[in-house]
């Protein structure tokens, strides 16, 4: 039942135990509580004997006491499973041998002098599992999830990640019904068995926790492909699809092998087993999964073709497919010891593909989105109720889902930290640091001490307070002052921080931020920096740019040799995740915006000025007053307009407003109608202002070439279709018409798309045939069908919550049938509220 998924408390029947409502009561699970296991597992043989009604599941595991002759009982856990039998050494256990709950298995005495072997039969039932964890179906074929806590939902087993083993895993099945058979690691053997059944043999060498176990079976075809690694080998590469699927597989396997060259490039790491599977599935709950040579993805993130996915479609493929791989190395060669260490892998493999993509494109372009992103969605939530350090003291677990995976501070802000640690030490120092933490943890689950030990150790750093980054919540808040002296030629920055108080965490310790700065003369060039005065200290410094390694509540850093007042530049590339408070004047921030040499600050000046200036706006709109656009404001970003020396996709980002969300943000009181109606006014009146510029910028963009998918035409693409958006804005017939020009004219779904949601801004005829025509052409693809969904209840034409009213009783919505996957997007709405902040009322729509 599709309600009970979407609420993510589907427990299948338990077929012979009652719930244990106790045990399935939210708990709230410590750091400070951990524990080593009194036992760990060698090895695990598994085997899988699929069938349509139940399936069983062979475990033999091999078992050691940590300490030898403990008399520790060993709990397995459970859920959803019914218990066969249990053997230690070969000899069947009796009832009373062992106890049995809704969620534990528990075996009391055991011969714990030495390592022992444990058999263990379960029955499970895949295709009542509608969680979409452990062993599942989706659309008909057989398939897994284990991260966080699904392993314990296919067989008994201690379901934490410091288990680590080697394993292998045979899978048997109905050879028409389930043709392909995947597990991890290399294939063994194959071969026919009676009644039509047939089997695969898999053997993964390297250690791994559980959650990173993976079967696949099913009407599958492959694209394949091969890549040599720098040292010889080969890897087979597979991307397996229902066959309809095949053609748009393309794009996942060439960015496959980017990512495998670029990990080799840049951090020296190589593939381990000599096949590596990637597998698109309709119905998965995130994006995709990083489990050992079988990598699982959400077929969104895999399937492309210029025709039915968008630029940003396959930026995200190319990124996701990047993020995956590079877990096999950082998450997967070296694990977590625990939950709550999740950002050690996360936040280091969610920087790993931002530097994969950055190089991929534009470095500027990539910074500024996750910068954004972690604006929108982290510095809200870091000042709510939910504010959690990137690894959190506790959390709060109900039934197996372990709720970290929603909070996108343990991603973006575990990345940023990671970041801080290149700036700090450079990519030369940063790799020295990845090197020493392979060489000292490779197969073993660590801790985010452990990372900051290697990153340390390796370059003999001084690191101070930096392991606050860790502990505290709350982004921190950095007001800079700044003072010229002419006589003495001296240009100071006073610096204080603050980080705010979070829930649990009413005072807080100052860290250790990290301030790239460079000061620009009134020419606009970069003053070549000499000196830097700190704590009576003298730090020499050559070059436009340095490091302020800000540690304290208040700190003051003087700069010497400056012949004339500069204008700073601060936290160049935004050199940490906190939020900045300047002195810096209006015509600071235009002539950082004309001119500063670090482009992300040059956008950021934009973004500054624009929120500023929408802030006004908001309280002259309040008090009824008439709303005026600064002329200087339009001038500026009229001068970045034309600048073609400035990349296009950066242009492209640079005269866009900051978010509704973000203005929202620095208020104290939100006024949602107040915020809306100016950002409208001023998207408007840039549009009538720069008018003739932007009409050049569509009409020099267009390409009717076949699509490529490479920075460039990217670029062009952005700009042009961010221009085409400001001029449809106007509503003057005359642009609606250019827009409704470039939708029958796209030769591409990016440059489709973007016209369409150009003539949706405005509601009426136009908008209403244009989606219709829309949703005729592509209402046999689901992915497509998805976006012209989203399109529509994010839009924010007046009355729209009637429009969406409408769209959950349209055909290709259907609710109860989760494998329709139109329904995705809207159940990201419901299990992922915070990456879509303004969006409640559609959870409730859905909901109510
Ligand atoms: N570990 C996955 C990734 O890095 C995310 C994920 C978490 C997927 C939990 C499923 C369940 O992409
Ligand atoms: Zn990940």
């Amino acid at each position: 039942n599709s309600r009970r998924l979407i609420c993510s408390v589907a427990t299948e029947s338990v077929p012979d135990k009652a719930e244990d409502s106790k045990m399935d009561a939210p708990k709230e699970i410590f750091l400070k509580n951990y524990t080593k296991p009194d036992y760990y597992f060698e090895t695990v043989d598994l085997s899988f004997s699929l069938g349509e009604e139940k399936t069983i599941v062979s475990s033999k595991i091999k078992v050691s006491p940590r300490v030898k002759g403990s008399s520790a009982a060993l709990v397995l856990d459970g859920h959803d499973l019914k218990l066969l039998s249990v053997k230690v050494e070969g000899k069947l256990l009796k009832e009373g041998d062992y106890q049995l709950d809704s969620r534990h298995l528990t075996l009391p005495s055991l011969p714990a002098e030495e390592s022992f072997v444990l058999e263990i039969d379960t029955e499970i039932y895949p295709h009542k599992n509608t969680s979409l964890e452990g062993l599942y179906k989706s659309s008909g074929n057989f398939c897994t999830q284990c991260e966080a806590e699904g392993f314990r939902k296919i067989t008994f087993y201690q379901d934490r990640p410091d288990i680590m083993a080697k394993y292998t895993c045979r899978v048997e099945g109905d050879k028409t019904l389930y043709p392909v058979l995947l597990s991890n690691g290399n294939l063994i053997s194959q071969g026919d068995i009676e009644g039509g059944r047939h089997y695969a043999l898999w053997e993964d060498p390297f250690k791994k926790p559980c959650y990173l176990f993976a079967l696949v079976a099913g009407q599958l075809v492959s694209r394949d492909d091969t890549f040599t690694t720098r040292s010889g080998r080969q890897v087979s590469l597979k991307i397996w699809t229902p066959a309809e699927d095949l053609p748009k597989t393309a794009h996942a396997m060439y960015s496959l092998k980017a990512a495998m060259k670029w990990d080799e490039d840049v951090f020296g790491l190589e593939y381990d087993l000599d096949l590596f599977n990637i597998v698109a599935v309709p119905d998965f709950n995130m994006g995709a999964m990083e489990n050992k040579s079988l990598n699982i993805f959400n077929s969104k993130l895999v399937l492309a073709s210029p025709e039915t996915a968008t630029d940003a479609d396959y930026a995200a493929i190319l990124g996701v497919i990047g993020h995956e791989y590079f877990h096999n190395w950082t998450g997967n060669r070296v694990t977590c010891r625990d939950w709550f260490q999740l950002s050690l892998k996360e936040g280091l493999t969610v920087f790993r593909d931002q530097e994969f993509s950055s190089d991929m494109g534009s470095r500027t372009v990539k910074r500024i989105a996750d910068v954004s992103k972690l604006r929108i969605y982290q510095f809200p939530q870091d000042a709510g109720p939910m504010a959690h350090p990137v690894r959190p003291h506790s959390y709060i677990k109900v039934y197996e889902k372990v709720w970290l995976f929603t909070n996108s501070v343990l991603l973006y802000a575990g990345a940023e930290v990671v970041r801080m640690y290149k700036t700090l030490l450079g990519t030369q120092g940063f790799r020295k640091g990845i090197d020493l933490y392979f060489e000292r943890h490779d197969e073993q689950a660590v801790t985010c001490e452990d990372f900051f030990a290697a990153m340390r150790d390796a370059n003999n750093a001084d690191f101070a307070n930096f392991l606050q980054w860790y502990s505290q919540a709350g982004t921190p808040v950095v007001k800079v002052v700044s003072s010229y002296n002419a006589d003495a030629r001296t240009f100071s920055l006073k610096f204080s921080q603050e980080i705010p108080p979070t829930p649990g965490q009413p005072t807080k310790e100052p860290t250790f931020i990290p301030v790239v700065v460079g000061l620009l003369d009134s020419s606009g060039k970069d003053i070549t920096l000499s000196s830097v005065h700190h704590d009576g200290t003298v730090q020499t410094i050559s070059g436009s740019s340095t490091i302020l390694r800000v540690t304290k509540k208040e700190e003051e850093f003087v700069f010497s040799d400056i012949p004339e007042r500069p204008v700073p530049s601060l936290f160049r590339g935004f050199s940490a995740p906190v939020r900045v408070e300047t002195d810096l004047s209006n015509d600071d921030l235009f002539f950082l915006l004309a001119h500063d040499s670090d482009e992300f600050n040059r956008w950021e000046a934009g973004q500054v000025l624009a929120r500023k200036l929408m802030l006004n706006l908001v309280s002259d709109f309040q008090q009824n007053k008439p709303l005026a656009l600064n002329p200087k404001f339009v001038q500026g970003l009229g001068s970045v307009l034309s600048d073609s020396s400035l990349d296009k996709e950066f242009i492209a980002k640079a005269i866009t407003l900051p978010g509704e969300g973000e203005i929202m943000d620095m208020m104290a009181v939100a006024d949602p109608d107040a915020v809306h109606a100016v950002r409208k006014f001023v998207r408007k009146q840039l549009a009538s202002e720069l008018k003739e510029e932007l009409l050049k910028i569509v009409e020099n963009n267009r390409s009717t070439e076949a699509y490529v998918f490479d920075h460039s035409n990217m670029a062009r693409r952005a700009l042009k279709n961010t221009a085409l958006a400001y001029l449809a804005s106007l509503e003057d017939p005359a642009y609606m018409e250019l827009a409704l020009n470039e939708y029958k004219m796209a030769t591409n779904l990016t440059d489709q798309f973007a016209a369409l949601a150009a003539l949706s801004q405005n509601p009426g005829k136009t908008r209403d045939d244009i989606l219709a025509d829309f949703y005729n052409k592509w209402q046999d693809d689901y992915l497509v069908v998805n976006k012209w969904f989203l399109l529509q209840s994010t839009s924010d034409i007046p009355g729209n919550v009637e429009n969406v009213k409408k769209l959950l009783d349209h055909p290709a919505f259907d609710l109860r049938n989760p494998n329709k996957a139109s329904l995705f997007a809207y159940w990201r709405v419901l299990r992922f509220p915070s990456e879509f902040p303004c969006q409640g009322w559609i959870r409730l729509q859905v909901l109510g």
